[in-house]
């Protein structure tokens, strides 16, 4: 974890003058809710505490100036005027993004800053490092030129920079969860009314464990649009049967009509929707009482659903799942947008250093190289660091 002195030295040695301020923002995981956040389904996230550190200073021209420890040596400047994207510096087109979305929503920055980026995440591990990125860099304008934005907008400006400036037509549930995390809780999120309830994540005798398949994510903007667009579309269908606002709204007493009307892979599809809101209901009444073992079975379930119906897991996160449940888990499932990242489970205390070398040893054999398993705690969401 990078703390103040450190990010405060490295800003010197790097731009040769002092940092102004210094922040944090977290990553995510997804507990269940998967793939429903852009059909106003509930889902239900929390922040860890690793993530994106920044530090910044404002400069005297109308350049940002931004490094990021671990993408090379340079320092990309780029104009408060040109805010184009650039494929060669790919990274640094979430900075671009967001000073384009501020611009474009009426923000005025009135002169360029100097930043600093550090990472304790990686990058394509389905724990929202761009959410997390860009987040970060919003709070961070926000405060030194006194936008006066609230967690709802720079969740929202984080949104727009990911849909419409980067390309990926996700819903806010990152960002969200970004914005409002809070230490020990996760946010049972309606996606539709953007209302949510804290809920604390007391699992008893049991952990949560997090697990990076380390599966590159090449083609998962293109394949996550993909379920995007196969969804909107039986959304439109269907509107013309049911009064709906959002796929979420129907419930599997409707599927077997749904069925007739839909061709059999978006039917699927729509099934995973309706069955995973379901799902996300269920598990957190389940875990509001203490029933870590129905909270679990949803886990599995939702995984099932997102393999068969939804096909978005893959061979690494399939089996990483399965070895997890193996070494006894009680509930374990893929989180994030899948296709690689990272696995979730619940797994009892004393069982996980055993299960750790168990999951590391069997999915070496399988897959040909190893997971990773992270120690991280629920923390809060994208904040100034004091100390
Ligand atoms: C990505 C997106 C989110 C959400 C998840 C899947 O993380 O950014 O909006 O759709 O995938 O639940």
């Amino acid at each position: 974890m990078a703390n103040k002195i450190h990010l405060a030295k490295r800003f010197n040695e790097i731009f040769n003058e002092d940092a102004q301020a210094f922040y944090f923002s977290p990553g995510r995981v997804n507990l269940i809710g998967e793939h429903i956040d852009y059909h106003g389904g509930l889902v239900f996230p929390a922040a860890l505490d690793i993530g994106t550190y920044g530090a910044l200073s404002v400069r005297r021209d109308n350049n940002v100036a931004i490094f990021s420890e671990g993408y090379g040596d340079n320092v990309v400047t780029f104009n408060l005027i040109n805010l184009e994207k650039d494929k060669k510096t790919a990274w640094a087109n979430y900075a671009r993004g967001v000073f384009a979305v501020l611009k474009e929503a009426g923000y005025v920055i009135p002169i360029g800053v100097n930043i600093y980026i550090e990472s304790d995440m990686p990058t394509s591990a389905g724990l929202s490092s761009s959410s997390s990125l860009e987040l970060l860099l919003l709070k961070m304008l926000s405060d030194t030129f006194n936008l006066g934005l609230s967690k709802i907008d720079i969740a929202l400006l984080g949104k727009k920079v990911e849909n419409e400036y980067i390309g990926v037509l996700s819903g806010i549930m990152d960002q969200f969860i970004i914005a409002h995390g809070e230490k020990d809780h996760a946010l049972l999120l309606n996606t539709g009314t953007l209302e949510y309830q804290s809920v604390p994540l007391e699992l008893k005798d049991y952990a949560l464990v997090i697990v990076n398949t380390n599966k590159r994510r090449g083609l998962s903007d293109s394949k996550y649009n993909e379920r995007y667009n196969e969804t909107m579309t039986a959304f439109k269908i269907l509107s013309a049967y049911y009064t709906i606002n959002h796929l979420t709204d129907l419930t599997s007493e409707d599927l077997p009509n749904i069925e007739k009307i839909l061709g059999p892979l978006t039917f699927r599809r729509v099934r995973h929707i309706i069955t995973e809101q379901e799902r996300t209901i269920n598990s957190a009444k389940a875990l509001q009482k203490g029933d870590i073992l129905t909270f679990s079975k949803y886990l599995d379930e939702s995984h099932n659903s997102l393999r068969d119906d939804y096909e978005v897991t893959g061979i690494e996160l399939d089996t990483l799942v399965d070895l997890l449940k193996e070494g006894g888990a009680l509930g374990a499932r893929m989180t994030g947008a899948g296709f690689g990242g990272c696995a979730i489970g619940i797994v009892p205390k004393e069982k996980v250093e055993n299960l750790k070398t168990f999951v590391v040893n069997e999915y070496t054999k399988k897959i040909g190289y190893e997971p990773t398993f992270f120690t991280t705690s629920i923390s809060e969401g994208t904040h100034a660091i004091k100390e």
